[in-house]
């Protein structure tokens, strides 16, 4: 099973297994369908029973019936948060699929020098491993560029963005983290086996809330990474994502996947360019003649309308 998908928050053994039934079963999946494009059709009973159980017994329900009715009934929002956190997996980890790092280094950043500010966009950013790789190789390959880098990086999970304003990770956490870098841009902490990202890699950084089947603000961004999120949703989801990350790039800009997503079969006027990344043309779809190699593009600076994180 791919590890994004890996059954989580098994109830210790003190606590008896809750049984799902398929009602309630139809209930959580049509509303977190329903709010946050989560598609837990075709034999998800057992990963949802298995990744909700705990909370149920945490808010002292002894049936997902009555979680269930929980659920419907609260029109505060905080059910369904606490929902969406339990439902998907945050697993990530600093510089995941390492070949991404070194092309937006070489290739991506470079196309965007002329550019006054380079809007970055890590779109399901987990717990920030991601949009600290992204400034920690921007700061080690082209730190004559990384001044200009802003990164918005966004999550449905308050809880993994309360832990990414932090910065803040175990040891064993920033192993994957090139020595070079790990040495300069990750700090101890006074807690044992504890390192905190610089301030000149955090300050490259902004954290926000936001759910991707939302209308998104209205950003355009010169690069997005939107990796290992996709395969959470059903494919008229998955397809109106991937057009509406599309529609936010500026011309010319990148659009980095995870490597087991997949774009084959949607519909979307992005061109490949290179393993799980993608280029938005620099001119209209229908001209024939290729993209030259080192564009001058005009970064566009607005206002955000996510909500923002503080750390
Ligand atoms: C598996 S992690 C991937 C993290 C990082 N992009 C990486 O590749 O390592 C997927 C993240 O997507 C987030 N996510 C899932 N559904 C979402 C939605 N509808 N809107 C925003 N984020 C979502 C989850 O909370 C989780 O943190």
């Amino acid at each position: 099973m791919h590890p994004d998908l890996q059954p989580i928050l098994i109830p210790p053994p003190d606590e008896p297994l809750l049984v799902l039934q398929e009602r309630d079963f139809l209930r959580i999946s049509h509303l977190a369908h329903q709010c946050f494009g989560l598609d837990l059709r075709d034999g998800k009973q057992s990963l949802v029973a298995a990744r909700l159980s705990r909370l149920v017994h945490e808010l002292g329900f002894s049936s997902f019936q009555q979680y269930c009715d929980y659920l419907l009934s609260d029109r505060t929002g905080a059910a369904l948060a606490v929902l969406a956190d339990r439902l998907t997996t945050n697993h990530t980890s600093f510089f995941r699929e390492p070949t991404h790092f070194d092309f937006l280094c070489s290739t991506v950043l470079p196309a965007f020098r002329t550019c006054p500010r380079i809007h970055i966009w890590s779109a399901g950013c987990s717990s920030g491993e991601e949009p600290y790789s992204i400034a920690l190789s921007a700061l080690g390959s082209v730190p004559h560029l990384a001044s200009r880098i802003a990164i918005r990086a966004t999550d449905i999970s308050t809880r993994m963005l309360e832990r990414a304003s932090t910065a803040t990770y175990a040891a064993d956490r920033i192993q994957p983290v090139p020595i070079a870098l790990r040495s300069r841009y990750l700090i101890p902490t006074d807690a044992p086996d504890t390192f905190r990202v610089a301030p000149a890699a955090r300050t490259l950084v902004d954290f926000a809330r936001h759910n991707l089947i939302d209308p998104f603000p209205a950003l355009r961004f010169s690069v997005i990474f939107c990796r290992n999120v996709m395969l959470y949703f059903d494919r008229p989801t998955h397809e109106s994502l991937v057009q509406k990350l599309a529609a936010h790039l500026e011309p010319g800009g990148f659009l980095f996947i995870g490597h087991t997503d997949s774009l084959s079969g949607i519909d979307h006027p992005l061109q490949p360019a290179g393993p799980a990344v993608y280029r938005k043309p620099l001119r209209a779809p229908d001209s024939s003649r290729p993209l030259p190699p080192a564009p001058a593009i005009t970064a566009t600076t607005t206002a955000s309308s996510t909500e923002k994180v503080s750390a």
